[in-house]
């Protein structure tokens, strides 16, 4: 089946009270457009339609891939014409549309392809998918006639206190062949709300003896369609649970499933153990057999084997090698890359910091701008000067180089390999391998100095 997938997404979504499009609104840190966008790939649509409002350029750099074509609806005059105004870009497309609706991102692409097979089973012209609402309030209504076909939609606004009770409500998924489309042209403006409804198209279908049939399959959550801050939440919640609920069927363990966020471009490997109130975020991947322990942010970076994330660190755009180990409290900015079992321990900060295998960073400093070799110690305390007022620059330290503790490394400079670095020293000069390197003034001792002075500190008899 050849299909054509046109994407809804020029609505006003003023229920979110937003300062930018509805559909832009991220679920596990992807829009609700992206998901659907998504959805359309896995089945196979060979066009793909996103009908924008005024919005289009946030919504055209929002997706910015090529196989996408936009239509633009000037006035968001309702979904009948918006579908209408995707009918250029349709050309003279002859299988079948699919309308989607943007607002609706928990859809599973499993329950279209279903769909779409009892669309062509049945040789419809025109297809509704429906399912059963606990609570239908806010859908439209699918109307039965006596020998249980579908008569027509009526939308909660216009529907009496009977028709209210009906549960069996439109999904807003729809799939349309050759004359369905045509239907579009008799749809007349619904005068209580001043738009084009595409669900009128199923009476006139009805009407014109048009074949046409609702489909009541999928589940409820799965066609949420979030048009406030509340429904926003509900459908994250549920998005959520369903990503932690597909890992832990391949292997992860979850300490605490209900408060860690893993966004849906997330990759975690098997034997892994994530505790509570971890966020996983953007296109992370974890490797197998690694813990991230409490209250770790994780966004966009590549984490190995093995590797343990201790409590409360933040990882940005950077690289853990495997059976490595970070935090507590560290800080790996973007750019930053920690080797096969190096250690960055507590309240150490990385930017664009390349540290070697086996190298050790275990307390207490900040390494920007720097390349670090293999097995080298970096003290408690170590600064790099990176930045002199206007330009950073770079520090390097050589394989197997010693830092004292309390090291302030004013860049650019380079320590050669094998070197050491005497505690508490400034090093701005570049220091030669496998030499000592001390900057600090030699100490005095003033003999009996403190004769006289009340001693400080005397432990009370
Ligand atoms: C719509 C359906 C309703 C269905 C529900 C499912 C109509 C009249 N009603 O109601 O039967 O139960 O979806 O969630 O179709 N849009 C445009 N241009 C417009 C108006 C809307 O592109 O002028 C887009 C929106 O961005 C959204 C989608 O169409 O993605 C649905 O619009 P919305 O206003 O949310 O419709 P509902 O009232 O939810
Ligand atoms: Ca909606």
């Amino acid at each position: 089946m050849s299909i054509a997938c046109v994407i809804l997404a020029a609505g006003l979504g003023k229920r979110m009270k937003a300062g930018y499009p509805k559909v832009l609104h991220e679920i596990c840190g992807v829009t609700m457009l992206e998901s659907v966008v998504d959805t359309a790939r896995r089945i196979k649509a060979e066009k793909i339609i996103v009908v924008a409002g005024k919005h289009i350029d946030l919504i055209r750099k929002s997706l910015s891939a090529e196989d996408i074509s936009f239509a633009l609806q000037k006035e968001a005059r309702g979904t009948g014409h918006a579908l209408m105004c995707a009918r250029k870009e349709l050309g003279g497309f002859k299988g079948t549309t699919v309308v989607l609706n943007g607002d609706a991102p928990l859809l599973e692409h499993e329950t279209i392809r279903k769909f779409l097979r009892l669309h062509q089973r049945d040789r419809n012209s025109l297809s509704v998918l429906s399912f059963k609402a606990n609570d239908p309030s806010g859908y439209g209504r699918v109307i039965r006639d006596g020998a249980g076909g579908v008569a027509s939609i009526i939308e909660e606004k216009d529907a009496g206190p009977d028709q209210k009770t009906i549960r069996e409500v439109n999904s807003g998924v729809y799939a349309l062949n050759g004359e369905a489309l045509l239907l579009l042209d008799a749809i007349r403006i619904n005068r209580a709300k001043g738009e084009y409804y595409l669900t009128d198209i199923i009476a006139e279908a009805a009407r014109r003896r048009v074949k046409a049939a609702a489909y009541c399959i999928g589940t409820e959550e799965e066609f949420m369609g979030v048009n406030t801050r509340d429904e926003l939440r509900r459908a994250s919640f549920l998005m959520r649970k369903r990503i932690v609920n597909k890992w832990s069927e391949r292997g992860v363990t979850f300490i605490d499933p209900g408060s860690v966020f893993v966004h849906a471009g997330v990759t975690i490997g098997r034997d892994s153990v994530i505790y509570p109130n971890v966020y996983l975020e953007g296109n992370t991947k974890i490797g197998r057999k690694a813990t991230i322990f409490p209250n770790v942010r994780i966004v966009n970076a590549d984490i190995g084997a093995g590797v343990v994330i201790k409590d409360s660190t933040v990882i940005e755009e950077s690289q853990v090698r495997k059976g490595a180990s970070v935090g507590p409290f560290a800080h790996l900015r973007p750019g930053s890359q920690v080797g096969d079992r190096a250690k960055v321990g507590n309240f150490v900060e990385l930017k664009k910091a390349v540290i070697g295998k086996d190298s050790k960073a275990s307390h207490l400093s900040y390494l920007g701008d720097t390349r670090i070799g293999r097995g080298v110690n970096i003290g408690a305390g170590t600064i790099t000067c990176n930045y002199d007022g206007t330009h950073k620059h770079t520090t390097v330290l050589e394989d197997g180089v010693f830092v004292g503790s309390d090291t302030q490394l004013v860049a650019p400079v380079k320590v050669g390999r094998g070197s050491y670095i005497g505690a508490g020293s400034t090093i701005t000069k570049d220091v030669p391998p496998g030499a000592l390197a001390l900057s600090r003034t030699v100490q005095r001792i003033i003999p009996g100095w403190a004769k006289g002075k009340k001693i400080r500190g005397k432990p009370k008899k």
